[in-house]
């Protein structure tokens, strides 16, 4: 098991936990802890027994941002030679399932890991937003981008222009997340949504993802056909025949990844 200092990793069930783990930062994202959370992922990726990916932070702050003490000294130069913030496209790019439980402060980078997750579920403490501009820099991790599709351009807007933060209850208005629930209850809901999408036939779920995420990239025809053509492949797995089995049966289906 790798030593990780920056997060705390768990296996619970088919569900691969990622939790960061920076109290005096508030869970700022620095070098270390991007390394940290995608080397986690990329294990989790390549672990057959796990069915989807939670990421979460503490009760106060999922993640209050990259890290600014590291950022200020640094140079056009150094930023543009080393792409920063470019390597958390891998997470983007993972093909698992990947839900965020978001607590507490979710602002610039948190907010933005968190919306690179495909499930955001929030505490009814939750506070989101991309304070950036009051640094003097914008979002760097697709704020800007993902922000606008989940919300909108006129709030999408109105918090990069100023920096003002939401909480939970118009996070989940403006469709930025998909459920609050009381802060007691998050990561019990969190391991629920998570243990169940983990409980589907893997290669399935993954299907569904990919779905899903073409609709971001695509015409609405080209998105249909893509879906049509993963819909037709899901009938090449055995899952596809004992999920509909299953339902005529009238038993749970014992799905196994193929
Ligand atoms: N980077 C580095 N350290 C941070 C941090 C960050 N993003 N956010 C908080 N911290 C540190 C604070 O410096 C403080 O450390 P010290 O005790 O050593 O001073 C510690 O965490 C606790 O923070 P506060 O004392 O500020 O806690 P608070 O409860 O008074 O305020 C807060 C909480 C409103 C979230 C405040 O910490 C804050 O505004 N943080 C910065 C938020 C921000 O601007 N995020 C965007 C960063 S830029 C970015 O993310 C770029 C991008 O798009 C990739």
């Amino acid at each position: 098991m790798t030593e990780y200092t920056t997060i705390r990793t768990e296996q619970v069930d088919r569900v691969g936990v990622i939790t960061l783990h920076r109290p005096e930062a508030l869970n700022a994202l620095n070098t270390q802890l991007m390394t940290e959370v995608l080397d986690a992922v990329t294990g989790y990726e390549r672990d057959p027994g796990i069915g989807a990916i939670l990421i979460t932070g503490s009760e106060k702050a999922f993640a209050a941002g990259a890290d600014i003490k590291e950022m200020q000294p640094q140079t056009y130069a150094d930023t543009f030679a080393g792409d920063l913030f470019a390597a958390w496209d891998q997470l983007a790019q993972a093909r698992k399932p990947t839900i965020a439980a978001v607590a507490g402060y979710a602002l610039g980078g948190g907010c933005e890991l968190a919306m690179l997750c495909d499930v955001l579920l929030a505490a009814d403490t939750a506070k989101f937003g991309q304070p950036e501009i009051k640094l003097g820099v914008i979002p760097g991790i697709g704020g800007s981008q993902r922000l606008t599709r989940a919300v909108g351009k006129a709030k999408a807007m109105e918090m990069v222009l100023t920096g003002r933060l939401i909480g939970a209850e118009e996070a989940e208005r403006a469709g930025l997340v998909s459920r609050v629930v009381p802060a007691a209850e998050l990561l019990t809901e969190a391991h629920k949504v998570a243990a169940t999408i983990a409980g589907m036939s893997l290669p399935i779920a993954m299907m569904a993802k990919e779905s899903v995420n073409r609709s971001f990239e695509t015409t609405l025809a080209e998105g249909i056909r893509f879906e049509r053509r993963i819909f037709h492949a899901t009938f090449a797995t055995a899952d596809q025949k004992e999920g509909m089995a299953a339902f005529i049966d009238k038993r749970p289906p014992e799905f196994n990844h193929s």
